[in-house]
């Protein structure tokens, strides 16, 4: 006969209560360190919100390519004179699009005039309201800012190192004391088995994704990406089924049973 853990319902009121209100934290915590990573890495692109280049720029590094490029070449706006667009191309490709932007060399090429004439219609904080659109492009600090792509340079290995050095072990131990709390509860083994398996492969994932991405290539970015949403989805899971075990009144067969029950 197997030993069997004891079941988080059996103990007393005050230790349900301690235990559940410390998984609380735990996973509250989990909750503000998203919170926290999504302020630290989401203006590495400068596209709002936290995007897969924000995480990819920050482990493996990043090219942003330039929009008011990308979307020259999609053929926007769609009534721009062809000689203006060519123009604004090779102003955007060329090594100077700070020094061009107001040379009136350029005659008619001069990009600040195109921008007057064919965009600020819609771009420019005073348009009509029914045409607005981002981004803004009235100031040279505007337009800079869409004109020119920009390397994101990945972390340091060694603050890398330092960071996964720090977070690797704290975050399997709340695993470990999660998967531990879970597996001393009325729930299938076979679910709290699976979810412990998927938070620890989750977690080798993130993390292994993180040195791999910084020195094999930016596709490892999805091992981060895959391996975190496991890694913290699972210790959000467990700590449920635990919480559940404290504080639901015991359900299914009686007392006396519930040994035998747990296999
Ligand atoms: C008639 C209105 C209009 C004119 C003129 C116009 N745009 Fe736009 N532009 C838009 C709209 C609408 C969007 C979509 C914005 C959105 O979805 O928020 C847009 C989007 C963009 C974007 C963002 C696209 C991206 O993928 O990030 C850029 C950059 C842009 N325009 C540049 C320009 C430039 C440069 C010009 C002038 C050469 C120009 N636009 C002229 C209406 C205009």
């Amino acid at each position: 006969m197997a030993q069997h853990l004891p079941r988080l319902s059996d103990f007393g009121f005050f230790w349900r209560l301690g235990m559940g209100l410390l998984v609380v934290c735990l996973v509250g915590g989990y909750v503000v360190s998203g919170v926290y990573l999504k302020q630290h890495y989401e203006n590495r692109d400068e596209q709002p919100g936290l995007t897969f280049t924000d995480i990819q720029g920050a482990y493996a590094g990043a090219n942003v390519p330039s929009p008011m490029l990308g979307a020259l070449e999609r053929g926007h706006p769609d009534d721009l004179a062809v000689a203006d667009r060519e123009a604004l191309v090779r102003w955007l490709t060329s090594d100077s699009v700070r020094a061009d932007y107001e040379n009136f060399e350029l005659g008619e090429e001069m990009p600040a005039d195109i921008i007057a004439i064919s965009c600020l219609e819609c771009h420019s904080r005073s348009s009509a309201a029914d045409v607005k659109a981002s981004p803004m492009l009235d100031y040279p600090d505007d337009v800079f800012a869409n004109a020119e792509s920009k390397e994101i340079l990945p972390k340091d290995p060694k603050v890398l190192v330092a960071s996964i050095h720090a977070h690797l072990p704290a975050m399997a131990t709340c695993s470990i004391a999660l998967a531990l709390l879970a597996g001393m509860s009325r729930w299938p083994r076979a679910v709290v088995g699976v979810l412990v398996t998927a938070t620890a492969v989750g977690l080798i994932g993130d993390f292994g994704g993180q040195w791999l991405a910084r020195t094999q290539g930016p596709g490892w970015t999805w091992a981060i990406v895959v391996g975190g949403f496991f890694a913290s989805g699972g210790v959000g899971l467990l700590g449920l089924l635990a919480l559940a075990e404290a504080w639901l009144p015991r359900f299914g067969k009686p007392e006396p049973a519930d040994a035998d029950d747990l296999d």
